[in-house]
C-alpha cells in the first residue's frame, strides 16, 4: 500500500555513534567539579489501563547522553582517580520475563552496545549508589522521577553519621542538571540533525497521503490512521505528539484531538501531526480545503497565512532574537486581515498584546525550539532577553488564523466562519540561512489543489 510512497524516502541515517555520545558526556562534564554526583533516572512505565502500560518511551536526557531507551534504568557520573566514570543500572537478565516481556540487554549489553563505562544490575542501585553518595559534596538530580533514588539522595544529605562529622563527608546541596542538558541540547549536531532529517520526511510523506486521501466523506480518524501508519510503515516509532486531525470547526481549535468527524466538501482540513525517530520529533501543520479547490474565503485566509509563514522563516537567521519570526508572522498577519476587512485598526493598533484585535484570530505563539522533545528544551529568554538565534538550532514556524464560528467570545466574520489555517514547518538555523527539514510537504496553492484527491 504504501511502498511507492516508501521509495521516496532517503535511506534511513547512521545512528549517533558511541564517540558521540562521549564528547555529549564530556561537554556536560566539563561544567561540574570534580566532587559532583549526577544521577539521571529512566521515568517508570505510565498504565493505559489495569494491566496495560503505553508504550515505553524514556526521558529525553538519557537519550541525549547515551541512547539507552531501556525502562528502569538510573544513568550516573561520577569522578574517580583523575577520570568522569559513566555507569548505567539496568534491568537484570531474567529469562521468565525476557520469554513474557521481551529480551534485556543487560549488564553486559549495556557496557557492549553503549557508550557507559560500567554497568550494574538495577537492584545493586541502593547499596552502591549509597556508596558513592558519601563521597559526593553536590548531586545534581532530576527529583520526582524515580521515588528510590530521590529517598537515597535525601538520606545522604541528611544524614549525620561518623563520617560526615569527622572528615565532612557527604553531599550538602541537590541541584537540577536540567538546565545545563538543556543549554547542550539546544543546538544540534550533524547526526541530530540527519535524524530530524529523517523524522522530518517522514512526516511530509505522510501527510501528503492524507491530502492524496482526502476526499467528501472521509473521516478525520481515516485520514489519521494514513498518517500514523506511514510512520510506522517507514520505521518511524510513532508520532512525536498526539495527532490534531480537524476539519471544519474542528479546525479552529487548536489542539484538537477528537478525530471523529467526517468531512464536508465545503471544508478545510488542519492536520498537525509529527513522526518520531530514534527519539527525535518532527511537527508539521498542513491546511487544505476537503474539495481540492479553495473557495475565495478559504484561500484568501491560506494566502495570508503562508505568506505570513515564508515572512517568519526569513526571519530565522544566526544573530536574530528568536521572538523575530512571531514578530514577522504577527505584523503580516495583522497588515493582512486590515486589509481584508476583518480588523478595524490601524498595524500597530491591531498588534497591541493587551487591546489588539489580531489575537482574536490569531491567539499562539509561532515557534518553538524543536528536538528530542516536539517542544524541546532550551531556556527562550536567559537572563530575561530573548535568545538570539545560533547555528544548529531548531524550531518550527507555525503561525495562524482561526475562525471560529462557535466561539461567544468573538463577532466571527461570516466570510471566514470556521476556517482555521495553520502552516507549520520545521526550520533549522544555518550561518547560510534558514533550511526547511520539512521543505518535502507540499504547501503553495498550487500544489495542494494539485495533489489533493489524486491517489499515487
Ligand atoms: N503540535 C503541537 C505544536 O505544534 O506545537
Ligand atoms: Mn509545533
Ligand atoms: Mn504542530
Amino acid at each position: 500500500m504504501f511502498a511507492e510512497a516508501y521509495a521516496r524516502l532517503p535511506e534511513q541515517p547512521r545512528p549517533t555513534t558511541g564517540q558521540e555520545y562521549r564528547d555529549r558526556q564530556s561537554r556536560l562534564t566539563a561544567q561540574l567539579r570534580n566532587d559532583d554526583l549526577l544521577i539521571l533516572s529512566s521515568p517508570p512505565f505510565a498504565v493505559h489501563s489495569n494491566d496495560v502500560e503505553y508504550r515505553y518511551r524514556t526521558s529525553s536526557d538519557l537519550l541525549y547522553l547515551t541512547g539507552w531507551a531501556e525502562p528502569e534504568s538510573v544513568f550516573v557520573l561520577r569522578y574517580v582517580d583523575g577520570a568522569w566514570i559513566t555507569s548505567l543500572f539496568v534491568q537484570p537478565k531474567d529469562t521468565l520475563k525476557e520469554i513474557w516481556e521481551g529480551r534485556r540487554p543487560g549488564v553486559e549489553g549495556a557496557v557492549e552496545l553503549h557508550p557507559v563505562d560500567e554497568a550494574f544490575n538495577n537492584d545493586e542501585l541502593e547499596a552502591v549508589l549509597a556508596s558513592w553518595l558519601t563521597n559526593a559534596k553536590r548531586v545534581f538530580l532530576r527529583g520526582g522521577v524515580n521515588p528510590a533514588v530521590d529517598g537515597l539522595v535525601q538520606s545522604a544529605v541528611q544524614k549525620r553519621d561518623r563520617a560526615r562529622q569527622h572528615f565532612g563527608s557527604g553531599p550538602v546541596s541537590v541541584e537540577d542538571p536540567s538546565g545545563i542538558i538543556a543549554e547542550l541540547r539546544l543546538r544540534k549536531s550533524p547526526s541530530e540533525i540527519e535524524q530530524m532529517v529523517y523524522a522530518s520526511k517522514v512526516a511530509s510523506i505522510a501527510h501528503e497521503l492524507a491530502m492524496r486521501h482526502s476526499r467528501e466523506g472521509v473521516t478525520e480518524f481515516q485520514l489519521q490512521s494514513i498518517i500514523e501508519a506511514f510512520f510506522s510503515y517507514a520505521g518511524a516509532s510513532g508520532w512525536s505528539y498526539p495527532s490534531i486531525v480537524g476539519c471544519g470547526e474542528n479546525a479552529t481549535i487548536l489542539h484538537y484531538t477528537t478525530n471523529q468527524d467526517t468531512c464536508g466538501d465545503d471544508e478545510v482540513i488542519l492536520i498537525d501531526a509529527g513522526a518520531e525517530y530514534r527519539g527525535y520529533a518532527s511537527d508539521i501543520t498542513r491546511s487544505w480545503p476537503i474539495s481540492g479547490q479553495f473557495t475565495e474565503p478559504q484561500r484568501e485566509i491560506y494566502d495570508l497565512v503562508l505568506r505570513s509563514q515564508r515572512a517568519a522563516i526569513q526571519a530565522c537567521r544566526v544573530g536574530e532574537a528568536y521572538t523575530a519570526p512571531h514578530e514577522a508572522a504577527r505584523r503580516v498577519l495583522a497588515e493582512g486581515l486590515i486589509e481584508l476587512g476583518v480588523i478595524k485598526q490601524d498595524v500597530e493598533a491591531a498588534l497591541n498584546m493587551e487591546s489588539g484585535e489580531l489575537k482574536k484570530w490569531y491567539m499562539h505563539n509561532t515557534s518553538h525550539w524543536i528536538g528530542l522533545d516536539v517542544h524541546d528544551v532550551g531556556v527562550y529568554k536567559p537572563g530575561g532577553e530573548p535568545r538570539l538565534l545560533e547555528p544548529g538550532m531548531c524550531l518550527t514556524i507555525e503561525p495562524g488564523l482561526y475562525f471560529g464560528a462557535w466561539r461567544p467570545d468573538v463577532d466571527c466574520p461570516e466570510r471566514y466562519a470556521n476556517i482555521g489555517i495553520r502552516i507549520e514547518d520545521d526550520v533549522l538555523i544555518t550561518s547560510d540561512g534558514p533550511v526547511i527539514l520539512t521543505e518535502d510537504c507540499p504547501k503553495s496553492v498550487e500544489a495542494i489543489e494539485s495533489i489533493v484527491g489524486v491517489p499515487l
